[in-house]
């Protein structure tokens, strides 16, 4: 069975554990609201969302913002309905081949999700094609000390999630580089994550 199959049936197994309610790292939203209230942004897509904990906590803070999700399990999608307004708009999709127009939303939040993907850097392409001129990218995700990073790395392929790799900050600079952002901040925000917001130019 190939990673993206098994994060499938994973998170589609998933929808009512306590821990995908909350949302699976939860101290880290904060950081990503930050960043939002910032930008203000009118329409926002959350990308991998999960069960929406982190959309209906985006909802509740900012309620003018038009939300929008994906993600690959059926079942996620189908939490995050139920979780937000009927203005959002989900859709079941893969991160590395998005069915949405281009240059369409101000902001992409990406929540501890990358890590599941066999090509990030398709999905930073295509985080990248959907944001409008002057957009921002909100990319959050797992990162630790390098030898730490290594062990899990090698434990991943074990995992039933569908787990592919840690990616360190020199890779998810260079891919988010890549992508064709500008002015690329990464910060680490817990001794277990990060934070990379990075800008489409105008
Ligand atoms: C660890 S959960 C994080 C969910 C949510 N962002 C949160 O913070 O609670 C990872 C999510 O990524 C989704 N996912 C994995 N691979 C994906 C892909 N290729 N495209 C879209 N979503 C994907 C999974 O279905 C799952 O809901």
């Amino acid at each position: 069975m190939d990673e993206k199959q098994k994060s499938r049936n994973y998170f589609n197994s998933h929808r009512k554990s306590r821990l995908a309610h909350g949302g699976y790292w939860r101290h880290d939203y904060r950081y990503q609201l930050k960043a939002i209230g910032r930008i203000k942004p009118d329409r926002l897509i959350d990308i991998g969302c999960g069960p929406g904990a982190f959309l209906s906590l985006v909802e509740d803070t900012f309620p003018d913002i038009q939300l929008n999700a994906l993600d690959l399990s059926e079942e996620m999608i189908s939490e995050t309905r139920e979780r937000l307004s009927d203005t959002a708009i989900v859709t079941v999709g893969d991160a590395e081949h998005m069915p949405f127009e281009s240059e369409q939303y101000q902001v992409v939040t990406c929540n501890m999700s990358i890590h599941h993907y066999p090509h990030p850097q398709d999905a930073l392409n295509e985080m990248y094609r959907i944001l409008k001129p002057g957009g921002y990218l909100l990319l959050n995700d797992m990162d630790c000390a390098a030898p730490l990073r290594a062990v899990a790395n090698r434990i991943f392929p074990r995992l039933p999630g569908g787990d592919v790799k840690m990616y360190c900050r020199n890779e998810i600079e260079e891919m988010v580089h890549s992508a064709g952002f500008c002015k690329v901040r990464y910060r680490k925000i817990s001794p277990f994550s990060f934070q990379c917001v990075a800008k489409k130019a105008l």
